[in-house]
């Protein structure tokens, strides 16, 4: 065992290697854009020049002289396209703004022409020839520019379904031993995943395959199908590895249907890789916010009011949120709680989500607002936290499946060496550097999804596991591969995945964290199957029907419950008495309380997520505790951070090499997110300024120098049959305020506007 991989603890899987390791690292994998391609037109984007407004004509005549160029389109030429419908809302796209459908400009960096040309580099010198003239407007970029809309996002959007209140928040708040009013505000953030927005598109026939990297296949077959006014079975999406995307290709941009559209036209493949500055406004981003959280406390430090109003940008064309009172309102005990979301409309592209989309900007304000309030009280905010520790959120009082909340701030504690740090700030000082220490809770929903998979076993104990999940550097194939060869009993080197393409039984979208619970639960149970099968062989008697005979257990004949249960089969033996050679199951699985049209929505490419709070008698969460250790030069003020501990408790960690991994990730992603990680916008042309990863400030090895992941064992037979919580979002939650906790704790000053940068120190 090293640190990369930890030493399993109760209801742990082993930490094997990554199925993906060795083809990742010798260069075999290949991503969407590295797919060999015959005779490839080669597709360059022209974006918009202004935010708001309508292109007047194009000069194309410098354009064509460029040798090997085939064609420009542009929405004088275009082919139409059936209207987009937001994923939010019930259909597939992360945005309804339709590019080249009309002459209208609703966003900066709107795709305005497709150049095609036999190589890139044509396509590219064309594009940089085409001139556009328009009629422009003045935009409004953001929260304090005129001309923005604002209203309740409950009722605009169909995935925003509640403004969480309960009890009687403004008598209770006027009446409290202590009262905290802050505000809050986090910035426009890009996701950046260092693979770019490729997409190749090959006709055959009438069937198209594209190579393009995705969260979520079987949403962007359907999507473009629907767009382009085709069947859904013409459509193949092929993506083996997806380099990164943080849910940037979770919903179909509307880039897809329009290269589809051009290589049916060209009758050629046609491949497309957006630039850097492209991929900020062609996708999505997450959306800057405001709070305004009001807390009422008794001495005792107990909450007896909370008050979460939240406010995100949005685009003029889609009432886009991720709304986290949800969350917020659910994390303490208190009786009297009440909470809205407001969208507030701009002339920007529409936004999306972002890993832990509300839990980052919600938590951000809630986590903060709670150190300040155990400041006010004299306390340990560890301290704060346990007191409102509850083991019923208090909205609908619904029990969580599982909560370690306060066991992750113990072993948290321990490990960072809490006891030590001294509660009054600007005490601590280690020559020029002022030291300080914060912690944040972290929490992130459990969600599953119904998903689909083939599983094929072998006399000669290899197996194939078929299902199309998704490889986003989460270790999607290593934890598919580890279940499978748990319930069949085979080792992990022996089972083959493949996942990535829409041809294999659907899954639902690698986001929200709901990837490795609805797939290893799917593929558990096809498992299941297969063991169901060679078991009816072993037990030929069990296996007639017998209404005299006894079930055993629920209702289960004996097979059935040989096959459920644990017990190690004689696998050549069963072959041999079935007489073929391979045993294959395909099988369905959803997760207690999917509606009833959840397959078929499944096989459609809609999502039909439950969990978090949307059960119906449970809560399902997984939480955490993180601590950051902060030094400030007190003559610069550069914000260094030594260390970061993150003590999670996930239920069964399939593997703890990719659980550190991935929460690793995200504790180094968190502490960016408030030091470093702003996207910014011009004010009077509404554009994106920094948008490349030169002047996106990035995190790299020596922002970093310490990070320690904790892995606490916790088990919950209420969550899902596979007992897993996600954790891929879990990381970077709560990280931001403890990076502010931290400051305070260093400084004395208060810092509630994100990023906090040298020159927001006034130490
Ligand atoms: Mo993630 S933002 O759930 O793709």
């Amino acid at each position: 065992m090293t640190i990369a991989a930890p030493q399993p603890k109760a209801n742990m899987g082993q930490p094997v290697p990554r199925y993906d390791a060795v083809p990742k690292v010798t260069g075999q994998a290949q991503y969407a854009a590295d797919m060999p391609l015959a005779n490839p037109a080669y597709a360059y984007l022209v974006t918009s020049a202004i935010a708001k407004g309508r292109i007047d004509g194009f000069d194309l005549s410098d354009a064509r002289k460029v040798r090997g160029l085939i064609d420009i389109v542009t929405h004088e030429n275009a082919e139409k396209l059936k209207e987009p419908k937001l994923f939010g809302n019930g259909g597939y796209m992360s945005t309804t703004i339709q590019p080249l459908a009309s002459a209208e400009i609703a966003q900066d960096g709107q795709i305005i022409a497709v150049v095609l040309a036999d190589t890139f580099e044509a396509a590219r010198e064309a594009a940089h020839r085409v001139k556009v003239s328009y009629t422009a407007a003045t935009p409004t970029a953001s929260f304090d520019s005129p001309g923005t809309t604002s209203a309740r996002a409950k009722g605009q959007l169909s995935q925003f379904k509640e403004d969480p209140k309960v009890g009687d928040f403004a008598d209770a708040f006027a009446r409290a031993d202590v009262k905290l009013v802050a505000s809050y505000e986090t910035p426009t953030q890009h996701h950046n995943p260092m693979e770019l927005f490729a997409t190749s598109c090959v006709w055959s026939g009438g069937q198209l395959t594209i190579y393009e990297p995705s969260q979520y296949v079987h949403g962007l077959k359907n999507g473009v199908a629907e767009q382009l006014g085709i069947d859904a079975d013409k459509v193949r999406v092929i993506n083996p590895y997806v380099g990164g995307a943080f849910g940037s290709k979770g919903s179909v941009t509307p880039r897809t249907a329009i290269i589809a559209a051009i290589a049916r036209k060209l009758n050629r493949p046609v491949k497309l890789v957006a630039t850097r500055d492209q991929g900020f406004t062609i996708a999505t981003y997450r959306a800057e916010t405001r709070h305004v959280i009001q807390i009422g406390a008794s001495h005792d430090g107990r909450l007896v009011a909370l008050r979460h109003e939240g406010a995100e940008i949005s685009s003029r064309a889609d009432p886009y949120a991720v709304g986290g009172t949800k969350i917020t309102t659910r994390l303490y005990a208190c009786l009297n709680v009440d909470s809205m979301v407001s969208i507030v409309r701009a002339d920007r592209n529409t936004p999306g989500f972002m890993r832990s989309p509300p839990e980052v900007p919600y938590l951000f304000a809630l986590e903060s607002a709670m150190d300040e309030l155990a400041f006010k009280l004299d306390m340990d905010p560890i301290e704060l936290r346990r007191v409102n520790d509850t083991m019923n959120e208090p909205i609908g009082n619904k029990p969580y499946t599982s909560r370690s909340l306060m066991a992750c701030f113990d072993e948290g504690a321990r490990a960072f060496g809490w006891s030590k740090r001294s509660m009054r700030p600007r005490t601590v000082t280690d020559g020029d550097w002022l030291v300080g220490h914060g912690c944040a809770a972290t929490c992130y929903p459990t969600q599953m999804a119904p998903a689909a998979a083939r599983v094929r076993l072998q006399r000669d104990g290899r197996a194939r596991v078929e299902i199309a999940g998704h490889e986003i550097g989460n270790g999607a194939y290593t934890v598919i591969a580890q279940a499978a060869a748990d319930r069949l009993g085979i080792p992990y080197e022996k089972v083959t995945v493949a996942i990535g393409d829409s041809d294999l039984p659907p899954a639902p979208v690698a986001g929200g964290s709901n990837s490795t619970a609805s797939t290893c639960s799917a593929v558990e149970m096809v498992c299941g199957q297969v063991r169901q099968r060679l078991f009816k062989a072993l037990m030929p008697n069990e296996g007639l029907v017998d209404k005299t005979k006894e079930t055993v257990g629920m209702g289960q004949t004996p097979v059935t419950q040989a096959a459920q249960s644990g017990q190690p089969l004689d696998r050549e033996k069963a072959f041999d008495a079935l007489g073929i050679s391979i045993v294959e199951e395909y099988g369905e699985w959803k997760p207690e309380g999917a509606p009833l049209d959840s397959f078929r929505a499944m096989h459609d490419g809609k999502m039909r997520m439950v969990g978090g709070s949307e059960m119906k008698d449970r809560i399902a969460y997984a939480f955490g505790a993180e601590f950051v250790e902060v030094r400030i030069n007190r003559w610069t003020h550069e914000i260094r951070v030594p260390r970061l501990v993150g003590a999670f408790a996930c239920g069964r960690i399939m593997n703890p090499r990719t659980a550190r991994s991935q929460l690793m990730g995200g504790l180094i992603w968190g502490m960016s997110s408030a030091l470093l990680e702003a996207t910014e916008i011009d004010e009077r042309t509404a554009r994106y300024v920094n948008d490349n990863l030169a002047d996106y400030l990035l995190p790299v090895n020596a922002d970093a120098p310490g990070v320690e992941v904790i892995l606490l064992p916790e088990q919950d037979d209420r969550i899902d049959p596979a007992g897993v919580k996600g954790l891929g979002e879990l990381g970077n939650v709560g990280t931001n305020a403890a990076v502010c906790n931290a400051i305070f704790n260093a400084t004395g000053q208060r810092i509630r506007k994100l990023p906090v940068r040298l020159e927001n120190i006034e130490a």
